[in-house]
């Protein structure tokens, strides 16, 4: 399956993903999941020149998997308005664990193919995985965010059209991408290893970024990538080779060292817009 050329769109697409902390005015959605994020690259001797966009050509074949992880309790401190489509605003059942943003393909050069061909998102056909998929990868925003072809859509439709048709050969069709990412979350629990290590959800506390670190490089001997949003982990990104074991990840030149040394973990009683218990940071 060969993947479709759209470099304008790729190079967009690329540029919001990651380099833009202001997105342009029709992209709501995805500044709320990357406004204010601010990456550590945790890993010194990168090569700072990669470039931001992939110029050109076919999309190659992937080299790797960067499977991307949010804290609801600091995405959540964003929310501003309700709706039925956002986890964030269903506080009786809100997770209070680490849920899944996406599995994104990427090359090993820092930069990543996007928007491939595949079939468009089809709800039906992740019919059976519903269950799962609305505890564990619910959407964080009431957005639509834009997938392929600037068409506005629901998050997981935005997944796998964006991400999971570039999955290719290793994962077939949306059903697969949908199950094979929930099988490699299940996997590495991500949530454990840091409640394990005494770093659970607070409003109070701070904790030490090498300390986090190390739990997840001791657990699954990878180093994770990590996004905070003022002073609170926002997104934690392990990577994987197409194998599915753990592998760190490139470096990624559009995010910096700037997690502070110490971070917090937001609890549950801190999300929401109803909430007034926290100060957005
Ligand atoms: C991961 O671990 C947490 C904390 O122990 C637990 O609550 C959660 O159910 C686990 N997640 C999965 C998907 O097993
Ligand atoms: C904040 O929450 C407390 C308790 O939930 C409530 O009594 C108070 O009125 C709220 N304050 C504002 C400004 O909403």
């Amino acid at each position: 399956m060969g993947c479709i050329r759209k470099k304008e769109i790729q190079k967009s697409e690329n540029w919001k993903r990651r380099a833009t902390m202001s997105s342009p005015p029709a992209i709501v959605n995805l500044r709320m999941l990357f406004v204010c994020c601010i990456l550590i690259a945790v890993k010194g001797g990168w090569d700072e020149e990669v470039g931001l966009l992939r110029r050109g050509g076919e999309q190659r074949e992937f080299d790797y998997f960067k499977l991307a992880l949010q804290w609801p309790g600091t995405y959540c401190r964003k929310t501003r308005h309700c709706c039925s489509s956002n986890a964030c605003c269903t506080r009786s059942n809100s997770p209070s664990v680490f849920t899944i943003h996406g599995l994104w393909t990427e090359y090993n050069d820092g930069t990543w193919p996007s928007c491939c061909s595949g079939r468009p998102f089809d709800e039906k056909e992740i019919s059976t995985l519903l269950e799962p998929m609305r505890k564990y990868w619910p959407s964080l925003s009431c957005g639509s965010p834009r997938s392929c072809h600037h068409k506005k859509g629901p998050f997981w439709g935005h997944e796998w059209e964006k991400h999971g048709t570039c999955a290719y050969p290793v994962v077939h069709d949306e059903y697969e991408f949908f199950l094979t990412t929930l099988n490699v979350y299940f996997k590495y629990n991500i949530t454990e290893v840091l409640f394990d290590a005494g770093y659970v959800p607070s409003n109070s506390e701070k904790y030490p970024l090498g300390g986090i670190i190390s739990a997840i490089q001791n657990a699954f001997h990878t180093i994770p990538e990590l996004v905070c949003s003022g002073d609170a982990l926002e997104e934690l990104r392990i990577c994987f080779y197409k194998n599915f074991e753990p592998r760190d990840c490139a470096h990624d030149t559009s995010l910096r060292r700037s997690c502070p040394r110490y971070v917090s973990l937001p609890a549950h009683g801190s999300w929401g817009f109803r909430s007034n218990t926290t100060a957005a940071s």
